[in-house]
């Protein structure tokens, strides 16, 4: 498989510990050893690309790259710059680190923790040179653990099945609905009892998309207190639930890794979209998502000198029909091809 930019953790196969930068320390010659799983920034790891399959490896916590001071055997690497260029060489998932156009490899003597990184000739030998790579923030390890929130987990019959196929067992579902925050709350202190408190990234994808209102114009209401009444059940549950699902996650997330909030948007609440295309439906969920915007880009202010990134992800048109609680979803399609 090829390596994907991205952060990921790096985890030698023989003895189990993590590349760690020790104490994080942006010092110069740090020195970078194997340390036993935490969940911290100093085991976080950005692997920049350079070229093919060249890369450059940037520590989260400290700033500084994985570099060796001598090509040579038994030398220990370290934090600093300028960084080493290294490829990455797949065996079955696990991966040789090799400084770019030589033949060293990283290698990890011991399972001690505290135990610092060399070169060494590659051997093959899965038990002491080779490093797995795993992915962060999906769940394709089973190191990670992602919970998925529905209103309804009787009703949310393909996520069952999915995790009741899965072989990975790391994937929860917790229920909470986003228009009552005490259910949202409670959600979160559940997460914090599987993972001791933290949580690396928020993915908020759920939104009030009613059938019978969705295509209405400001115009088309039957009555006022119609209009009125969706209106108000669009922002609670799109605009204020997001607010109330981002802070009841907060505290996990300032305990987290990475630091990342995804809020699932949408074109229709981006006002240049609309004007350029003329989309004069969708009015209610519109402005409800235009004003998710503006909740966004306040958290995105506030939560900048800790080092949060909040973003809102635009998909694109993309037909969930074949997953849809509500049949009549499907029809909700035709209106935008
Ligand atoms: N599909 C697209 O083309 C498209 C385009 C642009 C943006 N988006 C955005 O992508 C996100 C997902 O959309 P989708 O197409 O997957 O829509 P969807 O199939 O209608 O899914 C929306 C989900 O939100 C959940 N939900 C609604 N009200 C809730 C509440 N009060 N509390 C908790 N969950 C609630 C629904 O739960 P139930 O299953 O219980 O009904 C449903 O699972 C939305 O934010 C949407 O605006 C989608």
């Amino acid at each position: 498989m090829s390596v994907q930019p991205g952060n990921y953790r790096v985890q030698n196969v023989a003895f189990g510990t993590y590349m760690d930068m020790f104490a994080g320390s942006s010092a110069w010659g740090t020195r970078i050893t194997g340390w036993a799983g935490g969940n911290n920034l100093h085991q976080l790891w950005q692997f920049e690309p350079v070229g093919d399959n060249t890369w450059k490896i940037l520590n989260a916590a400290s700033g500084t790259y994985v570099l060796a001071p001598n090509h040579i055997i038994n030398e220990g690497v370290v934090g600093g710059t300028p960084p080493d260029v290294f490829t990455f060489i797949d065996s079955d998932g696990s991966y040789q680190i090799k400084l770019a156009d030589e033949s060293l490899v990283l290698y990890l003597a011991s399972g001690e923790s505290d135990t610092q990184i060399t070169l060494q000739a590659a051997d093959g030998g899965d038990n002491n040179q080779f490093c797995k790579l795993c992915y962060d923030i999906t769940t394709a390890s089973p190191h990670n653990v992602a919970f998925a929130i529905v209103r309804n987990i009787a009703t949310s019959t393909h996520l069952t099945a999915f995790v009741t196929e899965s072989k990975k067992n790391n994937v929860h579902v917790l229920q909470a609905d986003l228009a009552d925050h005490v259910t949202l709350k409670d959600a979160a202190a559940r997460a914090a009892e599987s993972t001791g408190g933290s949580l690396n990234v928020l993915i908020h994808s759920a939104a009030r998309i009613e059938v019978p209102t969705m295509f209405k114009r400001v115009t088309d209401y039957e009555d006022d207190k119609k209009l009125e009444e969706d209106f108000l059940q669009y922002y609670k549950v799109n605009t204020v639930g997001v607010v109330h699902s981002i802070n009841a996650f907060l505290p996990l997330l300032r305990k987290g890794t990475t630091r990342k909030i995804v809020i699932l948007s949408s074109h229709v609440g981006e006002r240049n979209i609309t004007w350029d295309l003329r989309i004069d439906v969708q009015a209610a969920f519109g402005a409800s998502k235009a004003a998710t915007h503006m909740v966004l880009t306040k958290y995105a202010v506030l939560l900048e000198s800790e080092g949060f990134t909040a973003v809102g992800l635009l998909p694109g048109i993309v037909d969930v029909s074949a997953t849809a609680v509500d049949a009549r979803k499907s029809y909700l399609l035709p209106y935008w091809l």
